[in-house]
């Protein structure tokens, strides 16, 4: 499994995944604006590889700022820069406050170099904390199934989507070494094709048995009882349950319903938005016209076309029959299951 990112002598490696399938090239990160780049980029995508990389990008700029004359100012610009690159993700919003929190517990008068060292030591956790929760979400995932299936999942939240093994791909890893799953059918996912360019390629890596769809093919797909259940991963997840995810995962969602197949989605708390309530107010990202209407730099559609194109949707919780995170797999009613996970971390329960 090739490293989605390493923090290496003091700089950050990405793994540039606009080139995947085609080649494997790292881009070397040296401050803060590249990372804020590559996140814009889609160089590193996925939400909970987002927040680590930005994590990351927060250490690279608190280090440049060491010798300059207003620290405090700086760092809280370099936050609203990385927070600027990319709305939908809550996990960016969530790692750039776990950083700024040790900005703010530190002692204005002490030591910079100091600060940063810590500040180091919280962005190598958050990576940490993240390739243990995928563990955990793909241990209890795999308990989900008793029997092989085939399974449809839409987007990419694998190993590249994150610092570990992934999220819905990291249950579908378990699941398949303990022989319960038979195919994964992965939506190509219009319009960057990270379901194509990317979920087929992770799976052909470790030999899992994949087969490629276009996002138009999976309610028939479903109709010939090809596929038993569908996993997905998210980007937000609201207090009520309501999902945001790839764009096209809502359809995947009224599909699954229609077919009575399973409609699960696989996240850490860090994809938990807790100060919103549904998933009506979640900010979607609308990308450039030009996705949508060129494909691999042809234009495929009559130049000066108007285009709407959203990157992500909202599942309503009603269409999600489980979710599973590192603490277990939740269900319906959600805002009570998930009140429950938000007083466990906030040590009241
Ligand atoms: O635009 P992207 O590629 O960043 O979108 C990624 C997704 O929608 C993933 O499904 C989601 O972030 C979950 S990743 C574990």
């Amino acid at each position: 499994m090739l490293q989605t990112m390493e923090w290496k002598n003091k700089s950050l490696l990405l793994l540039n995944q606009t080139l995947l399938p085609n080649s494997a090239e790292y881009i070397e990160c040296h401050n803060y604006r590249r990372v804020a780049e590559a996140i814009k980029r889609l160089e590193v995508r996925g939400a909970p590889a987002i927040g680590a990389a930005a994590a990351f990008g927060f250490v690279l700029g608190a280090r440049e700022l060491c010798n300059s004359y207003d620290f405090w100012t700086g760092i809280e610009e370099v936050a609203e820069e990385l927070r600027q690159t990319r709305p939908t993700a809550v996990n960016l919003f969530w790692a750039i406050e776990r950083m700024l929190s040790v900005v703010n517990k530190s002692d204005k008068l002490s030591d910079l170099t100091d600060l940063v060292l810590k500040l180091e030591q919280e962005a190598i956790a958050i990576a940490t904390e993240d390739r243990e929760m995928n563990y955990k979400i793909s241990q209890y995932g795999a308990q989900l199934f008793n029997e092989p299936v085939s399974i449809l999942t839409h987007c990419n939240a694998g190993s590249l989507a994150t610092a570990g093994l992934g999220t819905a791909l990291g249950v579908i890893r378990q699941a398949f070494s303990e022989g319960k799953i038979n195919r994964v059918y992965a939506d190509e996912t219009r319009p960057l094709l990270q379901g194509s360019r990317l979920t087929a390629w992770e799976l052909m890596q470790e030999n899992i048995p994949v087969t490629l769809i276009t996002d138009n093919m999976a309610g028939w797909v479903m109709k010939k009882n090809m596929v038993q259940a569908v996993i997905v991963g998210a980007d937000r997840i609201t207090l009520n349950g309501d999902v945001a995810n790839k764009i096209g995962t809502y359809s995947v969602a009224v599909l699954a319903k229609e077919h009575n197949i399973p409609f699960y989605v696989a996240a850490p708390i860090s994809t938990f938005d807790f100060s919103m309530e549904s998933g009506f107010d979640i900010p979607i990202e609308e990308r450039s016209a030009s996705e949508v209407a060129n494909f691999a730099g042809i234009s495929t559609a009559p130049e000066g076309v108007d285009v709407f194109n959203p990157a992500f949707d909202v599942t309503p919780n009603t269409l999600v029959s489980a979710i599973i995170t590192e603490y277990g797999i939740l269900k319906q009613p959600y805002n009570e299951e998930i009140l429950k996970i938000q007083q466990k971390i906030k040590g009241v329960l």
